[in-house]
């Protein structure tokens, strides 16, 4: 409490009118204000790494779901595919918040594998396919805590997005554990 009886948290709890003022100008930043205080150059880059991941695991998780043995392990060949499918939501995901930040989603194959964080794979054992996943899923969700932490409260959209694919990413590693070969 002040000497007026107010208590100064309230007295800072009011709307940033200048930073409003200022989202009025700009227009051609779309999403982007000033307020956003964000390098959003940056920002663009290293989603644009999550992309090239997410795309790296699809290739993955499709190629394994076509060529595991489908007989011994038919759960295992069609959740390899649900993955692969998840993986190109968080691709699209990924994709269309770049746009809205004013950036250039780059799908070019060349640069695909150096740019992803996790590795392509074309082991032919069930067990190798699995661990090559579980390894990849752990890769995937370390960049993405990190990112997310990066990012911190200056792009709330951005931030949800990537809790969100983060949460999948959990689930996929976790289901992969239970697949491993108890030996
Ligand atoms: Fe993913
Ligand atoms: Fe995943």
């Amino acid at each position: 409490m002040n000497s007026q009886g107010q208590n100064p948290a309230h007295e800072r709890f009011e709307l940033d009118e200048a930073a409003i003022d200022a989202a009025r100008q700009s227009i051609d930043d779309g999403v982007i204000t000033a307020t956003l205080n964000l390098p959003v150059d940056k920002l663009i880059k290293l989603l644009n790494d999550s992309l090239a991941t997410e795309l790296v695991c699809v290739l993955r998780y499709r190629r394994h779901h076509f060529t595991v043995d489908g007989v011994t392990s038919p759960k295992i060949k069609e959740e390899f595919l649900v993955h692969a499918q998840e993986e190109q939501a968080h691709a699209d995901k990924l994709a269309e918040r770049i746009v809205q930040l004013g950036g250039k989603p780059d799908f070019s194959p060349e640069t695909l594998k150096s740019r992803s964080h996790a590795d392509y794979d074309d082991s032919d054992t069930l067990a190798s396919m699995v661990r090559a996943n579980l390894v990849a899923e752990r890769v995937a969700i370390e960049a993405y805590r990190q990112l997310i932490q990066l990012i911190g409260d200056r792009d709330p959209t951005t931030r949800q997005m990537l809790t969100d694919i983060l949460a999948d990413e959990e689930e996929h590693a976790d289901e992969l554990k239970d697949w491993l070969p108890k030996n």
